[in-house]
């Protein structure tokens, strides 16, 4: 079983995958926290996303693992464990600025098909079901309002200790929807056959079944 589910930041992706991979009891793959380490990598070593050869240099030579305790992901960058450091504010941006580069894609998707294939598992991100997993056997396509993302990832930064501006995560959040929709290499976009779910007021348990209930019609 693949599962593919993609929508815009703060919709509910990856609390929903992790949901699903636990009830399910199949693998959970976060491939927004790939692009993050990518762009965690390029900036720490000064790298724009122009400067193609050094870009392609950094990937030849970037080993991004990925491991499970306790049922949680880690990404661990050429040995080192990133996964706290992905989640700040600012590598969201890098993250999604050098997700549009070509070269990027190609070497995560090839990536996350690889992982894919290993076991029945989740994947959440942006172009699971139109690319990366085109015959997926369910798709889903989350939405929230753009009030309701911004106060989700409000939320979760501060929990985090980090601090922050609500105007400027709305700002934020509304400029890297637009980024990662206007791409020209498999941009954020509901594939043809993906369920739609605007999780707006929902909560967890409501969108959980209401997932579970499609999932069981195909199993
Ligand atoms: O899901 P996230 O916020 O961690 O993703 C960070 C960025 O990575 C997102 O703005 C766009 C990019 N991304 C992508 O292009 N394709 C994916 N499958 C996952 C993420």
């Amino acid at each position: 079983m693949k599962i593919a589910i993609d929508g815009p930041s703060g919709a509910g992706k990856s609390t929903m995958a992790k949901k699903l991979a636990a009830v399910l009891g199949i693998t959970y793959l976060d491939t927004g926290a790939m692009y993050r380490a990518i762009g965690l990598k390029a900036y720490r070593e000064g790298i724009a996303t122009t400067q193609e050869d050094k870009l392609q240099r950094l990937l030849d030579n970037t080993e991004i693992n990925i491991q499970y305790k306790d049922g949680i992901q880690k990404i661990v960058l050429d040995g080192e464990d990133v996964s706290l450091q992905i989640r700040e504010h600012y590598v969201s941006k890098l993250a999604s600025d050098f997700s549009a580069v070509p070269i990027v894609r190609l070497k995560l998707v090839e990536m996350q098909r690889a992982l894919a294939n290993k076991a029945d598992c989740v994947l959440d991100g942006r172009d699971i079901g139109t690319y990366v997993l085109p015959d997926a056997d369910i798709k889903f396509y989350l939405t929230a309002s753009l009030e309701e993302r911004t106060e989700r990832r409000y939320a979760e930064l501060t929990a985090r200790g980090e601090k922050c501006d609500k105007e400027k995560i709305r700002q934020d959040i509304s400029n890297r929807d637009y980024n990662d929709m206007h791409r020209e290499f498999a941009p954020l976009k509901k594939a043809e056959d993906a369920i739609e779910l605007d999780t707006t007021g929902l909560d967890i348990e409501t969108v959980t079944s209401l997932m579970i209930k499609e999932i069981k019609k195909v199993q």
